[in-house]
């Protein structure tokens, strides 16, 4: 017999969504359970990216969802492109007086999860989400197995996929999980993790004749940093010198090496499912949509998702209108075609693609000129980097 519980909103997946939605229903007194296949261990101790834009990093103290997020040693207010041989800086607080917070995805799920457990309301990990059953009903159900192989089932008013790029969600709503508007890049991120001091105050975006490189970092001790590369790369096919070989072309300054203890390749493609709502069950997240890493795009991209969410379930329990459900998906995508193109762009302006022509390099760097000699340009840049409003989602 599966273990059974009931909740009026069952939210598949303890990441950014799935503990921020939680957290800002629980306020309004909406009881929710999340589930996630993984251990908390695992979540919390796997480093990832993040920079967390102003708006959402303000949506997380603002709620008291995170006290860290707008720590003064995580600000950035600024960034620079180098290219063709020069630096050129955005200056965020000049031109949009704004800045960001690199404070990754790991730390914000520290300080979720800790929400949770402090709401006395924890995550369910190790409970691994096999399907939905009874979609297309005002009762769906979320079964599955927990780790040491006990099933269990999670009946609720409200389903939330907030599973992520492999989301099984997306089969309940749209029929399978690849179904939505996509694109595959030809190049991916070869990136590493070295023990060595930062080499610059704030992040390089860099473009050269060989690609693109990224120097980043996630604490004043462990630098991230990334060089373009082919997508079927194998990780362990080059050497440590090579690496600081790659890394170092275009970037201006001199890295500081040290010791590497991480090395991955990750690929990216940009993804919208076809639709993000089937009757009860609502898509959010990366399970949603996907963008490529270069606007830093993702996380904050998923707050809008949960903002709405957050509305919508609030009309729904406590009001009893299905209106924002409704829009939910109409509401959501208005930002996600923003930042779907933000992330294409930035990824587009920066990479060399590998069929590139010369025509084609003369005219990325065209485009790189224009936007870093007009202050008009710059502010764009600045204004989607730094975060877009969340408006009406956020009251
Ligand atoms: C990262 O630190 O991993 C990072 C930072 C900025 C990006 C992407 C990734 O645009």
């Amino acid at each position: 017999m599966a273990t059974q519980m009931k909740t009026q909103v069952a939210i598949m997946g303890a990441g950014p969504s799935g503990l921020l939605l939680a957290h800002l229903l629980q306020r309004s007194g909406i009881d929710s359970i999340v589930i996630d296949g993984k251990s908390r261990e695992e979540i919390e101790g796997t480093v990832k990216a993040g920079i967390v834009e102003q708006p959402a990093a303000e949506v997380l103290v603002g709620s008291g969802a995170s006290s860290r997020a707008m720590n003064k040693e995580y600000e950035h207010h600024g960034i620079t492109f180098d290219f063709d041989g020069g630096s050129h800086r955005f200056d965020f607080t000049k031109l949009v007086n704004k800045s960001v917070f690199l404070f990754p995805q790991h730390e914000v799920l520290i300080d979720l999860i800790a929400a949770r457990i402090a709401a006395g309301n924890p995550p369910l990990f190790e409970h691994l989400a096999e399907k939905i059953i009874d979609e297309n009903t005002n009762n769906p159900k979320v079964v599955g197995k927990t780790a040491s192989g006990e099933e269990f089932e999670i009946s609720a008013d409200v389903v939330i996929g907030a599973d992520g790029s492999a989301s099984i969600a997306r089969i309940a709503v749209n029929g399978s999980q690849t179904s939505g508007y996509f694109r595959e890049y030809p190049f991916a991120w070869y990136g590493i993790l070295t023990e060595a001091p930062m080499s610059s105050d704030e992040l390089i975006y860099s473009r050269s004749e060989e690609g693109f490189v990224l120097i980043s970092t996630r604490t004043p001790d462990v630098q991230r940093m990334y060089f373009q590369c082919d997508p079927t790369m194998d990780p362990n096919s080059v050497s440590d010198e090579e690496i600081w070989a790659k890394l170092q072309l275009g970037v201006k300054v001199e890295l500081k090496r040290g010791p590497i203890f991480r090395k991955d390749v990750l690929r990216f493609r940009s993804f919208v499912a076809s639709g993000l709502r089937n009757n009860r069950i609502f898509l959010a997240g990366d399970a949603a949509h996907t963008v490529p890493p270069t606007g830093a795009k993702g996380m904050n991209l998923a707050f809008s998702d949960v903002l709405w969410l957050n509305q919508a379930l609030n009309a729904f329990f406590n009001e009893g209108t299905e209106s924002l459900m409704d829009s939910y998906q109409e509401d959501a995508l208005d930002r996600i075609w923003k930042a779907q193109n933000y992330s294409y762009w930035m990824t587009t302006m920066l990479h060399i693609a590998p069929d590139a022509t010369e025509f084609d390099k003369k005219r990325q760097l065209g485009e790189l000129y224009s936007v870093t000699g007009s202050e008009y340009a710059r502010q764009y840049v600045a204004e989607g980097y730094t975060g877009w409003e969340y408006g009406a989602a956020w009251k």
